[in-house]
């Protein structure tokens, strides 16, 4: 062989390696166009049906941003969480009579299905709600990375044990983010999304009247904020009442939350300790609430990213798991 068709075999040779491996790559990643060819529409689809449910209440929004999260830390973002049954993700602890949204969800599917049929993913169709909601809540917008495919099976001992309880400590809270990946910027600016939504007394009322057996409530929750929960939340009452997670702007997605949080206007222990707690000034917490209320693109900036993150959580792709025809149950 001469040197020049040396050089062009090994060129060749690297050129087909490289591109086999980029295969390889692209194949395992979510790409922004996964559906262009297949399912163009989609993204309009899931932005109409989104809109049409917030017209008609606004905490949606709120709830379907949830539903994302719920899925995500729950054996990755694979749609997990919308499987029915006993043994569904829906019964265990975090969800039981608190996650919301899965009849918007299953309209958002059959639009979907009507337009391009058994191709689109139930966890793709959380990704893109989740993003939808925000953006209509005022906040800000981000490219949302598709081609997820569904699981085969809920984990609900998976999800009792994985997603953060809103009384435990902040070195646990960071530990549940960090087994998924995520760091301590992905902890502050994802629970900035309690800007939005409500939460029921049963996950707040242990700050009410004995907090940690105290006899006393949670020094760190502003006095007059603690008189109106108190009245809201009485000791008597099934916990099922509710309150804003933001008072200042229920529906806004906005940086108060972050203000609430420097004022002890947090309402959720989980909440307020990124603040007040100890942990918070060790860890950095504290110091990233400050900038995020001091600086509100800082946070759509950096929510924006960590949504991103949290929606890569082990995603299923190639021909792992499948794409379900009905949100609630795995293909016959
Ligand atoms: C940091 C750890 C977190 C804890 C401990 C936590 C806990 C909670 C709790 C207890 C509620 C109220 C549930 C109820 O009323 O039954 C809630 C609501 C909510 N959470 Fe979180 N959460 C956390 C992080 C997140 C993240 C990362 C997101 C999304 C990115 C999120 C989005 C929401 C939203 C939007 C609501 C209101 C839902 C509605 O109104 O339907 N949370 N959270
Ligand atoms: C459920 O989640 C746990 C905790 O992440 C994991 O160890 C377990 O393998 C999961 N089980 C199934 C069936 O996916
Ligand atoms: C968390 O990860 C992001 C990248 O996604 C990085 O910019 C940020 O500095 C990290 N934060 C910490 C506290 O390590
Ligand atoms: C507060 O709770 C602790 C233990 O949970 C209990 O021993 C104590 O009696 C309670 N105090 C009041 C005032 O109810
Ligand atoms: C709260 O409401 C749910 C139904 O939404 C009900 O099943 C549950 O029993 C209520 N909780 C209590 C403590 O009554
Ligand atoms: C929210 O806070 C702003 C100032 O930060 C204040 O002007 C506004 O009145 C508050 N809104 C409510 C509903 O509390």
């Amino acid at each position: 062989m001469t040197r020049s068709s040396i050089n062009f075999s090994r060129r060749y040779s690297l050129a087909m390696i490289t591109f086999f491996a980029l295969c390889f790559v692209a194949k395992a990643q979510l790409s922004t166009d996964f559906y262009k060819a297949t399912c163009p529409d989609v993204l309009k689809i899931v932005r109409r049906e989104v809109l049409n449910a917030v017209k008609s209440e606004m905490r949606m929004a709120a709830s379907l941003l949830r539903l994302h999260f719920h899925d995500c830390f729950v054996n990755g973002c694979d749609a997990s969480l919308l499987l029915d049954g006993t043994d569904s993700e829906k019964n265990a602890r975090p969800n039981l009579n608190s996650a919301r949204g899965f009849e918007v969800v299953d309209r958002i599917k059959s639009s979907v299905e009507s337009s391009c049929s058994g191709v689109v993913s139930c966890a793709d169709i959380l990704a893109i709600a989740a993003r939808d909601s925000v953006l209509l809540s005022g906040g800000t917008s981000w490219k949302v990375l598709l081609g997820r495919r569904d699981g085969l099976v809920a984990n609900q001992s998976g999800a009792n044990s994985g997603l953060p309880a809103p009384t435990e400590a902040l070195d646990i809270i960071i530990s549940k983010f960090a087994a998924v990946g995520l760091n301590i910027t992905d902890v502050v600016s994802l629970s900035g999304a309690h800007t939005i939504g409500l939460a029921r007394c049963a996950t707040f009322s242990n700050r009410l009247f004995n907090f940690s057996g105290t006899g006393a409530p949670d020094s760190t929750l502003e006095q007059s904020m603690l008189t109106d929960l108190q009245n809201q939340c009485p000791q008597t009452s099934d916990g099922n009442n509710t309150a804003p997670l933001d008072r200042n702007s229920t529906d806004l997605f906005d940086n108060h939350y972050f203000q609430n949080l420097i004022n002890g206007k947090g309402l959720l222990g989980s909440d307020q300790i990124l603040f007040s707690s100890d942990a918070a000034v060790t860890t950095g917490t504290k110091s990233l609430v400050q900038s995020y209320n001091s600086n509100l693109n800082l946070f759509l900036a950096d929510f924006a990213n960590s949504m991103i993150k949290m929606g890569n959580i082990s995603p299923l792709t190639g021909s792992a798991g499948e794409i379900r025809l009905n949100c609630r149950a795995v293909n016959a």
